[in-house]
């Protein structure tokens, strides 16, 4: 199984989306505390969201306890500050991918501790800010899924 992790996310369609989209894939969610927003029954529901999509979705208090959680085969930091094409990499099973907060991004020093192979960029066009955090999500897990020939998936 591969595994997103949102760092501190904020915005609460966003981390939605997300959640469907690991449902559909997949994939496990991991959401790192603290969060913009809280996650009640009420606002799942009204988000449309049920709970076999919620299944999948685990809450940490921070990020060190969610990586020791998770003992991912190997940590992928997903940042507009990355210098590997996320298109260049062979996934495995039990990767874990990290994003930044949508106002934020990741902390720099965060970055720093990782490899610079293990920080993925997607490309975009010059003079461009960044790709919504869900859009970003979207573009690594259907790389990493399909790269597994989609496994599981109809
Ligand atoms: C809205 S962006 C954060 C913007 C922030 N100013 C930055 O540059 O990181 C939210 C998250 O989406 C992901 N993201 C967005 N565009 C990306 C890109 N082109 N390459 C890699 N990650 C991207 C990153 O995980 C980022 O932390």
């Amino acid at each position: 199984m591969l595994h997103v992790v949102l760092y501190q996310p904020e915005i609460p369609p966003n981390t939605g989306n997300i959640i469907r989209l690991c449902a559909n894939a997949g994939v496990a969610l991991h959401l790192v505390h603290p969060l913009g927003f809280e996650i009640t029954a009420a606002r799942v529901k009204r988000a449309g969201l049920d709970y076999r999509e919620m299944a999948n979705v685990r809450e940490h208090v921070d990020l060190e306890t969610c990586i020791k959680d998770i003992a991912p085969t190997r940590l992928f930091a997903v940042s507009t500050r990355g210098r590997q094409r996320y298109t260049d990499v062979q996934y495995q099973d039990g990767d874990a991918f990290l994003f930044g907060p949508e106002t934020r991004g990741l902390p720099q020093h965060l970055l720093d501790s990782l490899l610079q192979e293990r920080v993925l960029r997607i490309p975009m066009r010059p003079d461009n800010r960044s790709l919504n955090l869900s859009n970003a999500v979207a573009v690594i897990v259907y790389e990493a899924w399909r790269q597994a020939a989609f496994a599981g998936g109809t």
